[in-house]
């Protein structure tokens, strides 16, 4: 017998349980960051799990050489490999920051794997300081995958600076930001919270921490603090500046579903793009 949703609404599910696993990559050494991952969601159940930019190769690239021998192509390298067998094993939900190689040109990109297998992949639109010398800025445009679990879209770390990124994701009907990240600069956790309420959308920040200093560059020192924050800019859950954590959050989709602040206003259905400049 088919059955029919009396509302479309009543099609979709209304909870999700997102969670982030913060740590200290080790820069070069993917099976070990993999090993890592595998390791703290071994007793886990979650619907969506979100690493961090660079999960499994460390950030601070000095040469276009590393970056080529690191970077790989999606969805046909290891590590989307790895995200692919660790979604399907857990039925879960993962997006996960890496270096991608397409031909000659390198995205610092984010993949969306499920029980399925592998399902997208994001280009980061905006380049952070040095990553500017290695990698070209993202073609990929924001995008929302339509999931059994909700409606998931991806910005990488910087791009949150941008209030475009996080709007033009919930236009497109994202419920949920996944936003893997390296973040150094302090501003980040305190301005989530903002990007979800004018939004009304759930993001989950996933953060690493350490410091990578490599050869003769700067010291970068990681802030962690990674958070899931909610369309009512509350911090749910939020992880200490220097701890490896898996920490989790159950999502309510209903709440960033209703735009409506009152019974005048509605956040999306109120703006005035006109007066706006593009
Ligand atoms: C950053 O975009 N990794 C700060």
């Amino acid at each position: 017998m088919k059955i029919l949703c009396r509302a479309a609404a009543e099609c979709y599910r209304r909870n999700m349980k997102a969670g982030f696993f913060q740590f200290n990559s080790t820069f070069g050494n993917k099976q070990k960051n993999f090993d890592n991952v595998r390791k703290a969601v071994r007793f886990a159940s979650l619907d969506l799990l979100v690493l961090p930019e660079f999960f499994a190769t460390g950030y601070q690239f000095t040469s276009k050489e590393e970056v080529a021998q690191l970077a790989e192509p999606v969805p046909a390298g290891e590590t989307t490999e790895f995200l692919t067998a660790l979604s399907q094993e857990k039925g879960m939900y993962i997006v996960a920051g890496l270096p991608e190689r397409s031909g000659d040109t390198f995205y610092n990109s984010a993949v969306l794997t499920g029980p399925d297998g592998f399902i997208g992949c994001y280009r980061k639109t905006h380049l952070f300081y040095e990553e500017n010398l290695f990698f070209t800025p993202g073609d990929s445009g924001f995008q929302v995958w339509d999931t059994p679990i909700g409606k998931i879209g991806i910005m990488i770390c910087f791009d949150w600076f941008f209030p475009e990124s996080a709007r033009t994701l919930a236009l497109k009907g994202a419920e949920v930001i996944a936003h893997p990240s390296n973040l150094v600069l302090p501003y980040c956790p305190q301005s989530m919270p903002v990007r979800c309420l004018e939004n009304r959308v759930y993001a989950v920040t996933a953060n690493r921490i350490g410091t990578e200093q490599r050869k003769q560059s700067e010291p970068l020192t990681f802030i962690g603090q990674s958070q899931i924050t909610s369309p009512k800019a509350e911090i749910l859950v939020r992880a200490g500046s220097d701890e490896e954590i898996l920490m989790t959050a159950d999502i309510d989709l209903s709440l960033s579903r209703d735009k409506k602040l009152n019974q005048y206003n509605d956040l999306f259905k109120d703006r005035r793009a006109e007066f706006y400049q593009s």
